[in-house]
């Protein structure tokens, strides 16, 4: 006789359970379910009762709960039949259409009205004509035997549609996202009520893959989408950058390029390009990149700004785009080990000159990308409450400013002798009030910034702030004070975006400010001549392109504002 079949309503389990009085089962019904009906059950309230033969009953009911379960199994079993039918009838379908498609070899007709090769964003021109243009599959969607393709070529976005034959060739069929394609065919308007970039769409009579992307496990969506983390987004730049944001910020930086030398050009500025390699320091020994050049000591420039200014008697007022670079341990969303540094530098100008100047090429600049339909278009699509800079732009002084943010009861963290934060009895970070001597952090310079909302010149900063080069402000006797005749522009969302000042002129002044600083003069010689060969008033200026970017385009951090951003530890791709 075989072994009863145990149920323990209190401890059993339908799920694990056996039957067996190791792992009896939760319900007489599952139990049932499970077994021959000719079997015998014995059933349990809880461990703690006796196991006795079921009632009728009781067997009755369970007998239904049984059979409900036996027709849903069925049921199941049935479905998962027909879909493997289907599914294996679609995989056939599938494969004899990917075979048929082999036979169909598309060729382009000689008959037709040549095409001409067009970038997309030149295509306006050349509506109801045979165009070719070569780009990337940006986006693609089949509907019913239609395959529509959103192509990207760096200059824009074009649709086109593949119908008929062209949509059955085994390139068709296998078409992936990221694929390099050649696609040839007539432009049209989109019919009214119906958008596409640039307002047209091609309808293709010829096209052919240039160089596959992977599909399945590598294809691009399974390497990089807006949930990929951001170590991996790292990684992944350079596929990063085929993303319509990241290129738009791309573009709009091109067109600032261009604008900020217009600009400048426009100021009767002429542009320079100073070298990278030195071996002089300009921003003070600890945010050095040191190297060995040929068993020298060499460092990566921080700024180029003492090359500038030995160019003035030689082309008048120069500026440079050249890339900076800082060895700070910032992780900040505005530090960057590696910037592009737009640097200007100009000959017989007072302070106020100075910053009316910086004041003008950044509304200039600003201007001249709005006035470009493309740039503007840019600037509207990544930051569409965008406005031009109301002018003047505020100017507070250093004193001012420490006053400003007591009165707005913004703190500085207290520090040690050290430089190292002081914390209360219960762990937290102490917070003082500002003292004039104090340097403004970029916590509280960022807090000034989103209250005054508007730019803003900080201006005379104290000596022991800053960096050796800098003039002394006057005082009214004319005696020099402890401040310097130097500026941070600030702009909201991003706080310093443009450092400057106006330089030493006189010799001995700069000798003293060496010495001050433990600057060894020898390999400035050609840095002092500046003032022994005819010196003169002169100021200049350093403007963060990264930092001008993020304000511009409303970027969350500089990282996204860069090529290939460096920061402390990331050097790749
Ligand atoms: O204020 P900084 O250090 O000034 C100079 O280097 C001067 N010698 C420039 C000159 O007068 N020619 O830097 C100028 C600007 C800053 O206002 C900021 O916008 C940017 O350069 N900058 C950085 N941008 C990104 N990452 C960093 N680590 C930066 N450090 C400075």
């Amino acid at each position: 006789m075989m072994a009863p079949i145990h149920i323990d309503e209190a401890a059993g389990s339908d799920i694990s359970g056996d039957g067996t009085t190791e792992q009896p089962y939760q319900t007489l019904g599952v139990a049932l379910f499970s077994h021959s009906s000719t079997e015998s059950f014995l059933i349990r309230k809880d461990p703690t009762g006796t196991y006795e033969e079921p009632t009728q009953s009781s067997l009755k009911k369970a007998k239904k709960t049984a059979d409900g379960l036996e027709k849903k199994k069925k049921k199941a079993e049935e479905l998962a039949e027909r879909e493997a039918k289907e599914k294996g009838e679609e995989k056939e379908r599938r494969e004899k259409l990917l075979e048929d498609s082999k036979k169909i070899v598309l060729e382009e007709d000689a008959s037709l009205i040549k095409a001409k090769k067009a970038k997309i964003s030149q295509l306006t021109e050349l509506r109801s004509q045979r165009v070719r243009v070569f780009g990337w599959v940006h986006r693609l969607r089949q509907q019913k035997d239609i395959i529509f393709l959103v192509v990207r070529d760096g200059t824009g976005y074009l649709q086109t549609v593949l119908s008929g034959r062209v949509a059955q060739t085994y390139q068709a069929l296998t078409l992936t996202l990221e694929s390099s394609v050649e696609v040839v065919g007539t432009l049209q308007a989109v019919p009214e009520g119906k958008t596409a970039p640039g307002g047209h769409e091609l309808i293709v009579d010829y096209w052919q893959v240039v160089g596959a992307a992977p599909g399945a496990e590598d294809a691009f969506t399974n390497r990089l989408n807006e949930k990929s983390d951001p170590s991996i987004q790292a990684d992944l730049r350079h596929l990063v950058l085929r993303g319509e944001t990241a290129s738009s910020v791309l573009r709009l930086r091109a067109f600032l390029l261009t604008a900020f030398r217009d600009a400048l050009t426009s100021h009767s500025l002429i542009e320079v390009t100073p070298p990278c390699l030195v071996q002089t320091q300009v921003e003070g020994g600890a945010t050095l990149f040191k190297f060995d050049y040929y068993g020298q000591p060499a460092f990566l420039t921080q700024s180029s700004q003492l090359y500038l200014e030995t160019c003035l008697p030689s082309l008048g007022d120069v500026f440079c785009v050249q890339e900076s670079f800082r060895a700070e341990n910032s992780h900040t969303r505005r530090h960057l080990s590696e910037y592009t540094h737009l640097e200007a530098e100009l000959a017989f100008i007072t302070f106020s000159d100075l910053m009316d100047h910086i004041e003008d090429i950044i509304c200039k600049t600003v201007d001249l990308l709005l006035a470009n339909p493309i740039s503007a278009a840019l600037v509207k699509q990544l930051n569409p409450s965008f406005e031009p800079p109301a002018r003047p732009f505020l100017r507070i002084s250093y004193v001012d400013a420490i006053k400003w943010l007591n009165e707005h009861g913004i703190k500085r963290p207290e520090e040690d002798a050290e430089g190292n934060a002081v914390k209360d009895e219960s762990g937290q970070t102490k917070m003082v009030e500002h003292a004039v001597g104090d340097d403004i952090a970029e916590a509280a310079e960022r807090q000034m910034t989103d209250i005054i909302g508007t730019p803003v010149f900080l201006y005379g900063f104290p000596a022991e702030l800053k960096a050796f080069y800098m003039k002394k402000m006057p005082g009214k006797d004319g005696e020099k004070t402890v401040f310097t005749e130097s500026c941070d522009l600030l702009m909201p969302n991003v706080g310093e975006i443009v450092g400057g000042s106006m330089r030493i002129a006189d010799m001995e002044e700069l000798i003293a400010a060496y010495k001050r600083e433990g600057i060894d003069p020898e390999p400035y010689y050609w840095f002092t001549d500046q003032r022994k060969y005819g010196t003169c008033e002169h100021g200049g200026y350093g403007l963060g392109v990264e930092r001008f970017l993020a304000w511009l385009a409303n970027r969350f951090t500089v990282r996204e504002c860069s090529l290939y951003p460096r920061w402390p530890g990331r050097a790749t791709p």
